[in-house]
């Protein structure tokens, strides 16, 4: 059985998607969703779907080992970043080299970093009038956006796009290509 733990700091909906294309596969499962949001829809999700669900807080997160240890204790194969906004302290990079993954939704190296999350991406690409955006799908280290790149795809903006049609069309790519490119690592098929 191969393992995989999400991070999720809100909605979660590619938390969810990951474990929609995966739950009908017994080689592979989602053992745990963790969250730095206490009120992040995220933990609904996890609680309709059954997946044991960690809330912790910086305290934890950056002083203490109990994160650490709680994903040795789950033989964890995989740890999967899905909109986690925090920095990924360097005791859990080290834990688990080259077996943490990010999703960015933009075409990294531009639009990363501190602060660039989600819809803030999304309005920055379209006030810059970008021809194309996309997602990025890479390792992680102790800095933002900045580990080696795993995949790519893109998509077309549009001059009539908004941030909110742009978020859509990010989402789809995320949804379509995140969950295969997991798969492919969790067998070395990358
Ligand atoms: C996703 O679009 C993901 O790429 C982004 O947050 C969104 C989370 O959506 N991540 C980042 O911006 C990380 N810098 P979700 O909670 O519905 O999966």
């Amino acid at each position: 059985m191969k393992r995989i733990a999400i991070f999720a700091s809100g909605s979660g909906s590619n938390a969810e998607n990951i474990y929609d294309y995966f739950k009908a596969n017994d080689k592979v499962e989602v053992s745990l969703i963790l969250t730095n949001n206490s009120t992040a829809k995220v933990i609904e999700r996890a609680n309709r779907l059954a997946i044991p669900c960690e809330i912790f807080d910086r305290q934890q997160f950056y002083e203490t080992t109990k994160i650490v240890d709680l994903l040795k204790s789950k033989n964890v194969d995989l740890i999967v970043l899905a909109g986690f906004l925090w920095l990924i302290p360097e005791q859990l990079v080290k834990a688990f080299p080259d077996k943490i993954i990010n999703i960015h939704p933009a075409l990294l190296p531009k639009y990363g970093g501190k602060g660039m999350y989600g819809d803030k991406v999304h309005e920055s690409v379209v006030a810059n009038n970008e021809k194309e955006s996309g997602i990025t799908i890479h390792y992680v280290n102790e800095k933002y956006d900045e580990g080696n790149v795993i995949f790519q795809a893109k998509c077309e903006v549009l001059p009539s796009d908004n941030a909110s049609d742009l978020a859509q069309k990010i989402h789809a790519l995320e949804y379509q290509h995140f969950p295969v490119v997991i798969e492919k690592l969790l067998f070395a098929r990358i």
